[in-house]
């Protein structure tokens, strides 16, 4: 079997244990004769297994019984028309901070329903760092705050949470959910796709404080109303139950391994390698400024567009793959999500150091 190093932004690297135990139930789920694929979402097999997985998240977040967990279709970006459908009261305004080109898709769908003011943007310097936020710049009218806790294609993460007093705080965490520890009780809305740190696509994770159900807009959707998903433990309609079920096996397979808080010592270590050495190259230099800068997402350049270029076949030769950055801002960009193991960003870095040598 020859697995690579893959450093995609996402749909992500999964951890390999969680693939072959997948592999191992694949046909016949623990003595069910059936796949997961293929089980009635309504069976008592089932419910074990999407109990198991909100239990388990729950553990693993210590998220509190005011907030319930939520598993939805229609990935991360679903919640950018749900969160100001759900959250808005007749006031129908939000504060947004605009740090990529995420963020601007929330802005953009909620723009669609109310009054969005953009509190403060990193637009002027192509999103490469967190502006400063103070809790005077923040609307205390507003119906509630959104962030986008990192930032995918800009590899920028919020150093600290904004103060934004008693308006419900929302988080688009897609790209760093379970990367390090948050304290959950801060939020209104936490939500994430799956794709990155959780499992494969298909299923979005949504922890929503309760006292924020019930008073949806009337002119939402059924499916968009989060009421109607936590009145039905998520099975309002067929949910996506292969991504919960692997979501699941990621879940057991972080407790299995101390939980969010080793996986953040973890996390913190591997991206430190790669800021030391960009820190030091004279051929690469990271793009993010080195207050905002991610855990999960490390973007990087060489000094031209055609050396990118070169560095990403070479890298793709020896098996570390999927380093092209984001078609927007070019470069390189090494995801390294909770399921990249150490030994990636190790083989990594030994292959930037070998390129520099040449390269110089
Ligand atoms: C921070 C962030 N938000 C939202 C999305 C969109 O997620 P989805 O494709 O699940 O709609 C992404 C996808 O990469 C992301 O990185």
């Amino acid at each position: 079997m020859a697995r690579v190093y893959n450093f995609s932004a996402g749909p992500a690297t999964l951890p390999l244990e969680v693939l072959e135990k997948a592999q191992k139930d694949l046909v016949d789920h623990q003595g069910a004769g059936m796949s997961v694929m293929e089980m009635s979402h309504r069976s008592p097999e089932y419910k074990e297994i999407i109990d198991g997985a909100r239990e388990n998240l729950r553990k693993l977040m210590e998220i509190p019984d005011t907030y319930d967990v939520l598993f939805l279709h229609g990935g991360a970006s679903s919640q950018f028309a749900m969160v100001p459908l759900n959250l808005f009261s007749e006031k129908r305004k939000a504060d947004y901070v605009n740090t990529g080109a995420w963020s601007k898709k929330a802005i953009a769908e909620a723009k669609r329903y109310g009054n969005i003011n953009v509190v403060a943007s990193s637009e002027d310097k192509t999103f490469s760092y967190i502006p400063e936020l103070t809790r005077d710049m923040f609307d205390p009218e507003a119906d509630y705050v959104h962030i986008t806790t990192n930032n995918t294609i800009y590899g920028t993460k919020f150093p600290e949470l904004p103060d934004v007093g008693d308006v419900p705080l929302v988080a688009d965490m897609s790209s760093n959910i379970l990367s390090e520890v948050y304290d959950v009780t801060k939020f209104g809305v936490i939500y994430a796709g799956a794709q990155k740190n959780i499992g494969p696509a298909g299923v979005a994770v949504v922890i929503v404080r309760k006292d924020l159900m019930g008073h949806a807009l009337d002119i939402t959707p059924n499916m968009f109303n989060y009421k109607t998903h936590s009145d039905a433990d998520s099975m309002f309609n067929t949910p996506p139950t292969f991504a919960i079920y692997m979501a699941g096996l990621v879940f057991e397979w972080l407790l299995e391994r101390g939980g969010v808080a080793e996986m953040q010592k973890i996390n913190e270590e591997k991206a430190g390698w790669l800021y030391d050495f960009l820190d030091n190259s004279s051929l690469f230099r990271g793009t993010a400024e080195p207050g905002s800068r991610s855990i999960m997402n490390v973007p990087f350049v060489t000094p031209s567009p055609e050396m990118d270029a070169k560095f990403i076949v070479e890298a793709a030769e020896r098996g570390l793959k999927t380093l092209k950055g984001h078609r927007t801002v070019g470069g390189m960009r090494a995801s390294i999500y909770n399921a990249m193991p150490p030994e990636g960003v190790k083989a990594l870095v030994e292959f930037m150091q070998e390129f520099e040598l040449k390269n110089k």
